[in-house]
Order: C-alpha cells, then sequence, then structure tokens
C-alpha cells in the first residue's frame, strides 16, 4: 500500500518534473524563435504604414493616357518634328495612337493637346524585342543637359503659334521647369536615372505650403547627381517602404504623385492627380516578375536554393512554396555599397524637409520621407531580368556581384536589350571591360555615386556553389 502510494507519488514527481522540463524546452524554444525574428546585426526592420486601395484597371488607364504631366510639346509641333513613327507601342487609341510609349497625350488646363512624359519614361523598358511596363529604363542617356533640347523646342513653338497662344501657354510650363532644373540633373554615365536630384531640384522651385513655381530657387541645389537604377515595379508590393533608402514612408500613392511637380501649377493639380495615384498603385501590386526564357538547371537550381536559404534568405527573403520578406534595411557600415545616395539625404536636410513640411506632407493620407543611413535588402522576384546591379546600376552581371574582387572598374554594354546581348552564364547584359573611361557609355565605378564596392556576401562562395546560387536566381 504504502509502496504504491510512494510509487504514484514518484510517478507524479516524475510527471511534474517532465512537465515542467517539458515547459523550459518550450521556453527555450520560444526565446530561440523570437531571437530569431529579432532583425539581424547590422539591420533595422522597416514598419509598414496603411495603404489606400484603388482600381487597377483604372489606374493602367490612367498610366497610358493620364494627364499627371499636364504641360509638353503641342500635339500638333511634336507631330510635324516627329513624322509617324513607332506605332503599336503598347496599342494605345486616340491621339496616343503612335506617339512614343514613353509620352502620353495630356489636356492641359487651357484645353490644348500636348505630348508629355509619364511613369513610363522612367518604368517600362525593351526586353527581348518587347516593352516590359514596369521594368525600370535601364538605356536613357541622361548626360546631357535637358534644358538645351527646350531651347529649340521654344523657338519651335513660338514659330508655329506665336507668344500670346494658348499652345504657349500650355506649352511654358514644361519649359521654364527643364531649363531650370535641367544644368542640375545630368548624370556622368548613360543607362542610370537622376530621379532623386530631378525632386531635389524642383522642390528648391516650389514653394511648400500651395506648390506654386518659384523662379528662383528657394536654398541651393548641390552640384553633385546621384545615379540610381530605375527599380522594377513588381517588387513594390512586397515593400513596406519606398526607394532604395528606405526614405519612403506613410501613403505610397501620395509619394509616387510627386512626379507632377514638373509642371503642376499648384496644390489643387496636386490634389486631382493625388487622386488617380491610389489606382495607379492597385495596378502596380498586380504585377508579377518576367519568367527567365532559357533553359534552367533544375538539379543545379535545387543545390542553390540551399545555399541561398543558408546565406541569404534572413535578407532577401524566400520564394517559391513558401513567399517570406523581411523588409530590413541594412546599415552602410554592414552592406558597404556606395554610400553617397542614403548620406545625400542626411547632408542636404532641406529636401526632406521641405517634403515633409509641404502639401504633400499633410492630411490623413500624406506621405513622409525619412532618411537612413542604409539601403534596403531588395526583393529578388525577376532579378534575372534587371541588370545592371546594386541601386547605383555599378555591376553588370550576376556572377560579378557575387564575387567582388571579379568587377570591372570601367566597363561597357551597347544598351540593345536583345536576346543576343544576353549573357546566360553571367546573368546580365554582355560588356567590354575598358582601360579608362573614353565616352558617357563607358561606366566609371570610380566617381563618387558610381562605386561598386560593398555587398561582399558571395566572396566567401566556392565556384561550384556561386554557380548553383545563380542558376536558383534564375528561377525567382
Ligand atoms: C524621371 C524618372 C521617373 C519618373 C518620371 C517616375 N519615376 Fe518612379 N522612380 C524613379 C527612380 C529612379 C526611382 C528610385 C529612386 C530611389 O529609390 O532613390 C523610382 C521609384 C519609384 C517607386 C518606388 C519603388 C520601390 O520599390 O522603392 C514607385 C512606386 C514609383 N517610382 C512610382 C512612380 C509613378 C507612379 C510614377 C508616375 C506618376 C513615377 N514613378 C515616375 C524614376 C522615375
Ligand atoms: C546583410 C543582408 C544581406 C545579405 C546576407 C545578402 N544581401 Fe544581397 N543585398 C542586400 C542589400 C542591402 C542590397 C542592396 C544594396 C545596394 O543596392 O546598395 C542587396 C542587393 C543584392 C542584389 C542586387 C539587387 C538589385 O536589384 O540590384 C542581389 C542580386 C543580391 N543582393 C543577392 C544576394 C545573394 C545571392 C546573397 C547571398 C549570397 C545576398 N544577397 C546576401 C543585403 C544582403
Amino acid at each position: 500500500m504504502l509502496k504504491t502510494q510512494r510509487c504514484e507519488a514518484s510517478q507524479i514527481m516524475l510527471g511534474k518534473t517532465l512537465f515542467i522540463a517539458g515547459g523550459l524546452v518550450a521556453a527555450i524554444g520560444l526565446l530561440a524563435a523570437m531571437q530569431s525574428d529579432k532583425p539581424p546585426e547590422g539591420t533595422t526592420y522597416l514598419e509598414p504604414s496603411p495603404q489606400r486601395d484603388g482600381s487597377p484597371a483604372a489606374g493602367y488607364q490612367y498610366l497610358l493616357y493620364g494627364d499627371f504631366v499636364s504641360s509638353g510639346i503641342p500635339l500638333k509641333v511634336f507631330r510635324r518634328v516627329s513624322g509617324a513613327n513607332s506605332a503599336g507601342d503598347l496599342d494605345r487609341t486616340g491621339d496616343a495612337k503612335g506617339i512614343p510609349f514613353r509620352f502620353n497625350v495630356a489636356t492641359t488646363p487651357n484645353g490644348v493637346k500636348v505630348v508629355a512624359p509619364t511613369c513610363l519614361t522612367c518604368h517600362a523598358e525593351r526586353l527581348n524585342g518587347q516593352i516590359v511596363v514596369g521594368l525600370g529604363n535601364n538605356t536613357y542617356d541622361h548626360t546631357a543637359d535637358a534644358s538645351a533640347s527646350f531651347q529649340a523646342a521654344d523657338f519651335a513653338v513660338k514659330l508655329a503659334f506665336g507668344e500670346n497662344s494658348p499652345e504657349w501657354e500650355a506649352y511654358l510650363p514644361a519649359s521654364r521647369a527643364t531649363k531650370s532644373i535641367g544644368p542640375y540633373i545630368r548624370t556622368k554615365t548613360r543607362g542610370p536615372n537622376p530621379a532623386d536630384k530631378i525632386f531635389a531640384a524642383l522642390s528648391a522651385h516650389r514653394r511648400a505650403a500651395d506648390l506654386i513655381w518659384l523662379d528662383s530657387a528657394q536654398f541651393d541645389i548641390p552640384l553633385e547627381t546621384v545615379p540610381t537604377d530605375v527599380p522594377a515595379w513588381w517588387l513594390t508590393k512586397k515593400k513596406n517602404a519606398l526607394y532604395y533608402n528606405g526614405l519612403g514612408r506613410g501613403d505610397f500613392a501620395r509619394l509616387a504623385s510627386a512626379s507632377g511637380m514638373l509642371t503642376m501649377l499648384d496644390s489643387a493639380e496636386a490634389r486631382r492627380i493625388d487622386s488617380h495615384l491610389p489606382d495607379v498603385m492597385a495596378w502596380i501590386r498586380t504585377l508579377e516578375p518576367p519568367k527567365y526564357p532559357y533553359p534552367i538547371d533544375q538539379h543545379l537550381a535545387a543545390a542553390g536554393k540551399k545555399i541561398f536559404e543558408q546565406r541569404c534568405s534572413k535578407c532577401h527573403g524566400t520564394y517559391g512554396d513558401s513567399v517570406s520578406y523581411p523588409n530590413l534595411l541594412v546599415s552602410l557600415e554592414k552592406i558597404g555599397t556606395d554610400p553617397l545616395l542614403a548620406q545625400a539625404y542626411k547632408t542636404h536636410p532641406e529636401y526632406h524637409s521641405w517634403y515633409n513640411d509641404s502639401w504633400y506632407g499633410k492630411g490623413v493620407h500624406k506621405g513622409q520621407l525619412l532618411p537612413n543611413d542604409g539601403y534596403v535588402a531588395p526583393p529578388l522576384d525577376g532579378i534575372w531580368a534587371t541588370a545592371p546591379y546594386l541601386h547605383n546600376a555599378s555591376v553588370p552581371t550576376l556572377d560579378d556581384l557575387l564575387n567582388s574582387p571579379q568587377r570591372p572598374v570601367f566597363w561597357k554594354r551597347n544598351f540593345e536589350n536583345t536576346e543576343a546581348n544576353y549573357d546566360q552564364g553571367k546573368v546580365g547584359w554582355k560588356y567590354t571591360t575598358e582601360p579608362s573611361k573614353t565616352d558617357t557609355e563607358t561606366y566609371d565605378t570610380t566617381l563618387p555615386g558610381y562605386g561598386n564596392s560593398g555587398h561582399r556576401f558571395g566572396d566567401k562562395l566556392s565556384a561550384e556553389e556561386r554557380k548553383a546560387v545563380i542558376e536558383y536566381l534564375k528561377m525567382l
């Protein structure tokens, strides 16, 4: 009896010990899980913010036919100068039929039809014979001073209509803005984009409260133009913060609507443009990356997936059957890529202060620019299609990106995004290594802002492992 009692008691004791031990194990597990949820050292989690909903179909229509830049070259002058051309681009109808896909036909507030740039000036690109809307423009030449071409256009518009015409009035905001900012927005190399600087230069010329144009700049426009590689739109839906340094917070539609700053008359027009942007963002959220069109070695890619998940996923997330994306900002110290873009917003606080105090930074759906000392680790969906790599487009192929000593210092490509120019082994556009910068088509990584340092996470891979990771990246 006593024996059984003792036995029962010891069983209870054992049960309790097991229970406590089990609890401890669970607690340690939980703690470990919490620790792995903590962002890796040198990284910060970017919090999401609420976004407005919209209609994707209406958004796409707005992209093709909308008038968020509502000043430009009068359609009649444009047709006379450019003649019949490029019919069929994006299959547009009406006045936009036959107009190059980088431009829209907009009707100005005083009723004149003008040809004006659009989001697709920078956010569409040719790839293997097709126009891919959402692929960043990587071929445009921003090295020349755009104000020069407007001097010529001034002459053509005056000659056609005279200075006291509705056409001149419709054209003037585009000419005025481009001539004011043109000298400041030149890149040193064909390919990368000066959009950050365009924004900075325009903010110097607009009154914050009502966005009215000011002929003389309110603050100095610093001389350096930091080049950026236009990011692919199909990545945006995963991101909690926009832009390479995670600068763009709050309402994304409001942030994107700032493109209207080029020519709009005032904040009433900004409000009208802003009302369409939730639709555009809704359309952008439906985009999927283009599929890799060449053969993939599935066996090698499966080996690459394992290596990627060990070495890369903590920053870039997971793909395929279990999708995750950690939304991390990586400090400049840890990433080591060219610091100038991130630093520019810190050394010139007048631009983001202007934005946050302006019409854009007010109200329920306000946008916010909050600079950071680092770069976002981007999602890598469709990465095969978006060469060259890094925020400044300084590295031509994935093979070079994952083997930093091999990156070319001076390099050049022919800017024809065709199958014949695609390097399926190194993954990116074929290029030649040059001895020095000979012309605007040579990428010179020794210039400030154009550096190709950092992101050395692929250096330690063996040649075999690197090949496998690259094969896997083709599948994303
Ligand atoms: C002059 C070229 C240009 C025009 C025009 C332009 N963009 Fe951009 N856009 C860029 C560049 C360059 C970036 C990246 C800037 C950075 O991260 O520093 C960008 C970034 C973005 C992003 C953030 C993407 C990301 O993943 O962080 C969105 C969204 C966007 N643009 C939408 C638009 C919309 C909508 C329009 C039209 C209303 C537009 N853009 C017009 C050049 C342009
Ligand atoms: C500590 C975080 C971190 C790790 C680990 C990491 N990356 Fe990155 N990666 C980044 C950041 C941040 C950028 C953007 C840097 C920039 O543009 O200046 C980037 C950029 C890239 C790009 C270029 C993206 C583009 O659109 O140009 C590729 C490709 C890439 N990483 C692949 C990898 C692979 C493959 C691995 C693993 C071998 C890896 N990364 C490991 C943070 C990381």
